[in-house]
């Protein structure tokens, strides 16, 4: 082959790759949020951006309504709390995957590529909650899958916590990783299960948690700009914790005997409040890096080749949980109404752009509820406060966090307009006891944002998954069912 014509090859091959989605990059989309966005507008900045992947964590109606024919490849999970009735009973699995999944399947649906059974399910702090339900589950979706024909097009996995394995703090170099003793033989039968049907083992990996769980941590190795202290591994170096990370795991499946076993990072991001780690410097240096650093297709020094990879997460949910920490609710790449945090070249270049935004998004009118200027001294003040406060979203007034640097009347304003907002400004909702007044003039201080609510998105009309069904398909879906 001549050179130019070899370089053409080499070419077509790239193109033939980057078209495919080899080299796309995915993205997290959870949905614990009072108001969501419109899925449809997401949809769209999705592809603006250039995100080419899409992991949810349940199933929702709307936006797999919204993603009908945008080829975008989807990870759709089945949450825990389901592991149970999944496990226990595969004619639920069936009725989960014909409803959920198979009824998306057809010319201009959804690319749904995989099905994630439960998340992070053996997570140490769930005890072992969980823990024995993910194999009969995985078996009965995988029996399901086969039954509608689709096991060869859609994978099933699951999303496990990288403390599923270790290195011992006697050699604590990636080559040395292990499964941790107390489930290594129930997390080997699932990934034996994932591996003879040829799907993927996913994992999220956290660097943030490794930096703001340990005040030793090395800074520079949470990150991807080199470090003077490089961990040496043999021959190979290691010079940021998500490489050493990643090849614990490598090291862990190899010592298992599945050393060419398909690795997903499910999850892999950085949070911009709620803890003194947590800023949009941080995380922009740390989504930036990772990006440079995937979008090579180099791999890590142990595993060389392409990391599909979802980033965590797309925007700010201010219902999850905060037993982790406060910084949970900030993990997106984009504030809850859809505009980019921070700049962020999504090629991986490196290049100072910022994504595009969710458009035309609705918020409410421009008006706050704020603590009674004229108020001197109310003993009850900081019942009010916490009561706002446990029924909305106060993470950003903690230690280490953006508005943390608001006075008492300042900390009272700011859990009265998150409460305010949150009830879509219902007037009724800033009172307090008439400790409150509605104001016009935007209370925002420096970095701390007073933020006003987006209209909640247009409410879809939810049909059952069988009347949907039944509209889609005719009656006939429903004798076929009925026969079942
Ligand atoms: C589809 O998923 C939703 C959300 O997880 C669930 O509530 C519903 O029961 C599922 N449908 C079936 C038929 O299992
Ligand atoms: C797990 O076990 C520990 C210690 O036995 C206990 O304190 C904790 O509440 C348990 N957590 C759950 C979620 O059951
Ligand atoms: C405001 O609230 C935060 C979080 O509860 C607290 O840490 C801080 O001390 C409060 N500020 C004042 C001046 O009371």
């Amino acid at each position: 082959m001549s050179k130019p014509g070899f370089s053409r090859f080499i070419f077509s091959i790239v193109m033939l790759m980057a078209i495919s989605g080899c080299f796309g990059i995915g993205v997290n989309w959870g949905t614990m949020t009072t108001n969501q966005l419109p899925p449809e507008k997401v949809v769209k900045m999705l592809q603006r951006n250039g995100f080419l992947k899409l992991k949810l964590f349940e199933y929702d109606q709307s936006i797999l309504e919204a993603l009908l024919g945008s080829k975008m490849e989807v990870m759709l999970a089945v949450p825990n709390y389901m592991l149970r009735k999944m496990s226990g009973d595969p004619r639920y699995a069936a009725a989960w995957v014909d409803a959920n999944v198979t009824s998306y399947i057809f010319e201009g649906g959804v690319n749904i590529k995989y099905v994630a059974v439960g998340n992070e399910p053996f997570l140490q702090s769930y005890n072992s909650t969980y823990a024995p339900l993910v194999l009969p589950a995985v078996r009965n979706v995988y029996a399901a899958l086969c039954r509608a024909g689709l096991n060869s097009m859609i994978k099933v996995t699951v999303p496990f916590n990288a403390d599923v394995y270790n290195s011992p703090t006697t050699n604590p170099v990636p080559s040395a990783g292990d499964f941790r003793p107390e489930v290594r033989d129930a997390v080997i039968e699932i990934i034996h299960f994932l591996y003879i049907n040829d799907s993927p083992f996913t994992v999220n990996i956290y660097p943030f948690l490794s930096l703001s769980s340990n005040d030793y941590f090395p800074v520079d190795f949470a990150f991807f700009d080199g470090t003077n202290k490089p961990v040496k591994d043999g021959m190979l170096v290691y010079t940021n914790v998500f490489d050493a990370n990643f090849d614990t795991l490598v090291a862990a499946l190899s010592k298992a005997g599945y050393s060419d076993m398909d690795i997903i990072v499910g999850e892999i991001g950085w949070p911009t409040d709620g803890n003194k780690n947590a800023n949009t410097e941080n995380a922009q240096k740390f989504n930036q890096g990772l990006l440079k650093h995937l979008m090579t297709g180099d791999g890590t020094p142990a595993r060389k080749g392409n990391i599909d990879f979802y980033m965590f997460s797309l925007v700010d949910e201010n219902t999850k949980s905060v037993e982790p920490g406060s910084f949970e609710r900030h993990w997106g790449i984009f504030e809850y109404d859809g505009k980019p945090k921070y700049n962020l070249d999504l090629s991986g270049r490196g290049a100072d752009k910022r994504p595009v935004p969710v458009e035309e998004v609705e918020y409410l009118p421009k008006r706050w509820c704020v603590v009674n200027p004229g108020l001197t001294y109310a003993d009850d003040l900081a019942d009010n406060i916490d009561y706002a406060c446990s029924m909305s979203d106060c993470t950003a007034l903690g230690f280490g966090s953006s508005c943390n640097h608001l006075s008492l009347k300042g900390n009272a304003s700011y859990a009265f307009n998150m409460y305010y907002q949150i009830n879509n400004q219902n007037s009724w909702d800033c009172d307090f006891s008439g400790l409150a007044i509605v104001s016009e003039d935007d209370p925002s201080d420096g970095s701390c944002l007073f933020p006003v609510m987006i209209a909640r998105g247009r409410s879809i009309a939810r049909y059952g998954g069988v009347v949907d069904s039944v509209l889609r398909y005719g009656w006939g879906y429903l004798v076929v069912l009925l026969m079942l």
